[in-house]
């Protein structure tokens, strides 16, 4: 048993904040384990509480859209939730449930190793740029360390509003050039954290 797979035992079995009694299933996430992409989105909706599976409902179709006009596939890349049980109604994730799952997305984060980390929404965002405002910051890739973060809208966001999908749509383009970019970044890392995100002057 890998690691990796060691780690989504400990999440499907996880009670360290209240909706490990509401979930249907818990969504640890899913993707290869050397993945050099990591998307990054906000708490699993109906269809992923159901399914135990991230982003496979409207929102996961866009994204695989969008991956698809870069050529990629859903299986090239690793895609999970900052918090890995739904919240009920859907409604945004709170404070302590992010805490109580923070651990599982750093530990996941360390295991995949992944060169660039896509964020969607502000949720994700926040992990890294905690003081930023998606609406300036999207799209602009950041230097965390020796990973890149790319601050990108979320999918759903961008299904319901126009203006977002523009936006997501343009700055999906970037993420083939900042994996080249990110092979760069195997010299020596500075130590990773929030303030010392660099946005890269790449566009
Ligand atoms: N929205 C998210 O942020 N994550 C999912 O897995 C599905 C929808």
């Amino acid at each position: 048993m890998s690691d990796l797979t060691r780690l989504y035992d400990e999440i499907n079995q996880c009670q360290r904040c209240p909706l490990g009694r509401t979930r249907t299933r818990a969504v640890p996430g899913e993707g290869p384990e050397d993945a050099q992409i990591m998307f990054i989105g906000e708490a699993p909706g109906f269809h992923e509480d159901q399914q135990g599976r991230p982003f496979v409902g409207a929102a996961g179709h866009f994204l695989e859209q969008l991956l698809a006009s870069i050529g990629l596939k859903r299986r090239d890349v690793y895609i999970c939730n900052v918090i890995k049980c739904r919240p009920p109604g859907n409604r945004d994730p709170l404070p302590n449930e992010i805490q109580a799952c923070a651990e599982f997305l750093d530990r996941q984060i360390a295991l995949i190793k992944p060169r660039v980390i896509v964020t969607l929404g502000r949720y994700s965002m926040a992990k890294y740029l905690p003081q930023a405002s998606i609406s300036r910051v999207h799209g602009h890739p950041q230097r965390v360390g020796n990973v890149i973060v790319l601050p990108l809208y979320h999918p759903a966001a961008a299904l319901h509003q126009p203006r977002y999908k523009a936006d997501i749509e343009e700055d999906f383009k970037k993420i083939p050039l900042l994996l080249q970019e990110s092979v760069a970044l195997d010299e020596p890392p500075p130590p990773a954290g929030p303030v010392e995100a660099e946005q890269l002057r790449l566009f």
